[in-house]
């Protein structure tokens, strides 16, 4: 197979295309012919380093967390999948650059029927952050006001489309050139905040989800309500600022959950979500990341592994 491989941390200069031997499904696993693998900020925060003593990695490793494809061969005990099934999952921390990859079938869900295998590599890590945001963390309601910062890229275009299928009134953050596409979403109201204020322009807020962190996060608490809730998977809201506003706060890393995947796959092929992926060959997982490192892109970002 070949696999995108990094020997050394640092910038994606250090990122190598190498021809290796396929991996073997254990027990509880398969082995997938990757067809598209998303590409995420998670993916360059372990590329530069900054990760490695919360997250230790053998070197080399394959970088990646996402993938869809065919199931190609079945690890010991496997009966929850077949060969030539299409699956999608947030596979693992890393493994996902490469054109095949072993995953537990814990993790995986059957792909939706209305994506292509590469649309729904983009889909996992960034549908699962913003389902367990708003339902496990924030447990969004009909008419509920909810912020989204950063609606246009990964995570926030997929809770803009979540909070709505929920029922709440949707207020999303986003440079002006990405209101179109926020409004196509469903998003009632959007704001540039390059040129205004956002805690002058909305307050009594139900939920707040922080997907920028920082000062953005520490404004967020003057908009919310008194037991308003505040998520952020970005990093943990202060908790002393939190008690003087009466606000809940939560921070959370994603949980890889098959199960729930399958019902975002439902979601998907009944309508009720989309997704705009920009696709990059594998060769140039470079480009991928520095595209994602930029911090200004619409919607989500694969990497094809079939070019
Ligand atoms: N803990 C976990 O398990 C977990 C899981 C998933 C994600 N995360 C984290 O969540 C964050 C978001 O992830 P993502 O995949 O959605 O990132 P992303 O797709 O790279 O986000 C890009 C978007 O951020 C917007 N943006 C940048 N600065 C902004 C600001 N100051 N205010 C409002 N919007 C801003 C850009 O909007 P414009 O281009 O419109 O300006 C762009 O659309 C990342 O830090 C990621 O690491 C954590």
């Amino acid at each position: 197979m070949k696999a995108i491989r990094v020997y050394e941390y640092g910038n994606p200069e250090v990122l190598r295309l190498d021809e290796m031997a396929d991996p073997v499904p254990g027990e509880g696993e398969v082995l997938i012919d990757v067809a598209g693998a998303g590409v995420n900020p998670i993916d360059w925060k372990i590329l530069s380093g900054a990760m490695k003593a919360f997250i230790p990695l053998p070197l080399p490793f394959t970088p990646g967390v996402e993938v869809a494809g065919t199931v190609v061969a079945l690890g010991k005990g496997v009966t929850e999948f077949s060969i030539g099934d299409e699956v999608f999952g947030f596979i693992n921390i890393v493994g996902g650059y490469a054109t095949k990859a072993v995953a537990q079938v814990s993790k995986l869900a059957l792909k939706p029927r209305t994506l292509s295998a590469l649309q729904a590599s983009a889909v996992p890590a960034t549908a699962l952050t913003a389902w367990q945001a708003l339902t496990e963390h924030a447990s969004v309601q009909r008419r509920q006001k909810v912020l989204i910062h950063a609606a246009a890229g990964g995570v926030g275009s997929m809770a803009v489309q979540i909070a709505k299928y929920f029922g709440a009134e949707v207020y999303a953050t986003a440079s002006a050139h990405n209101h179109a596409y926020l409004k196509d979403l469903g998003a009632d109201y959007t704001l540039d905040y390059t040129t205004q204020a956002f805690d002058e322009w909305v307050s009594d807020v139900d939920v707040v989800l922080d997907l920028v962190g920082g000062e953005t996060q520490t404004r967020s608490f003057a908009v919310l309500k008194r037991n308003g809730v505040l998520v952020s998977p970005v990093s943990l809201p202060n908790m002393s600022l939190a008690n003087d506003y009466g606000v809940i706060p939560a921070n959370f890393a994603t949980r890889s959950d098959g199960r729930q995947l399958a019902l975002i796959a439902e979601l998907f092929d009944k309508g009720h979500l989309t997704v705009d992926v920009e696709a990059y060959p594998l060769a140039d997982a470079k480009g991928a990341i520095e595209k994602s490192m930029s911090r200004h892109l619409r919607g989500r970002l694969a990497l094809d592994t079939t070019k």
